[in-house]
C-alpha cells in the first residue's frame, strides 16, 4: 500500500544573501520610520483600518517606484521569486512575474492583522526588517479548511495542522501564492515589528 501527499501548498523562505544585509536593513528601517512620519494620508488610513499600527497599503503602495532603497529590495527579491515560480512549476510562457505593489507595515504592541488573502495577484510575500524577540510570526491557513466538514480534529503533534505559524526573522523573506489566507496574530512583544509586503502579478 502507499499513502500519497497530493496538492501541496508550497511556501518559500530564504535569507537575503550578500554583504551589507545588516546595513541595508538599517537603511530600510530608517526609511520606514521616515515615511510613516511624512505619510499623513497613510496614518489616517491606518487609524481606521490598522488600529494602533501604520501601513502604507492605502497610500504609498508602490514603494519600489518611490524609493531607491525599496527598488534595490525589489532587485534583490527577483531571483527568489524566480526560484519560487520554478518550485511552483509555473509555465510563464515567456511572460514575467513583476512586482505590482510594495508597502510598509509597522506593528507596535497589540497590533494585529486579521485573516486575509491578496486578490488580483499571483505571488505575495513579506520581507522582515525588524523582528525583536517575541513578535508574532505569519500564520498560514490550510486552504482546504472550508471543506473539512465532518473531519475530526488532528492530534496536537500532527504534521498536518489547519494553521501553521511561520517564524519570522529580520533579513529573511517569505513567499506564498496570493490565494493563501494568512494573518499576523497580535504583537505581544513590547517592541515594534517592521516588515515590507509585496504582490507580484503575471504580465
Ligand atoms: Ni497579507
Amino acid at each position: 500500500m502507499s499513502v500519497l501527499s497530493l496538492f501541496p501548498t508550497r511556501v518559500y523562505t530564504a535569507k537575503l544573501q550578500g554583504p551589507g544585509v545588516v546595513a541595508f536593513n538599517g537603511r530600510l528601517l530608517r526609511e520606514c520610520a521616515q515615511y510613516r512620519e511624512d505619510d499623513v494620508a497613510g496614518r489616517a488610513w491606518s487609524r481606521e483600518r490598522y488600529p494602533g499600527g501604520y501601513t502604507s497599503y492605502g497610500s504609498l503602495n508602490r514603494m519600489h517606484t518611490l524609493s531607491p532603497t525599496f527598488a534595490h529590495l525589489e532587485r534583490r527579491l527577483r531571483r527568489h521569486v524566480q526560484a519560487y515560480a520554478r518550485a511552483l512549476e509555473f509555465d510563464l510562457d515567456g511572460r514575467e512575474l513583476a512586482m505590482t505593489d510594495c508597502w510598509i507595515n509597522m506593528m507596535p504592541r497589540g497590533v494585529t492583522h486579521g485573516l486575509h488573502l491578496h486578490p488580483l495577484s499571483t505571488i505575495s510575500g513579506t520581507y522582515y526588517v525588524r523582528t525583536p524577540q517575541g513578535v508574532p510570526g505569519l500564520k498560514l491557513e490550510d486552504p482546504r479548511l472550508d471543506r473539512f466538514m465532518a473531519a475530526p480534529p488532528r492530534r496536537a503533534d500532527a504534521d498536518q495542522r489547519p494553521w501553521v505559524t511561520m517564524p519570522v526573522a529580520a533579513g529573511t523573506l517569505l513567499l506564498f501564492e496570493s490565494w493563501l489566507r494568512h494573518e499576523v496574530p497580535p504583537n505581544t512583544a513590547a517592541a515594534e515589528r517592521v516588515s515590507i509586503s509585496f504582490n507580484y502579478n503575471w504580465f
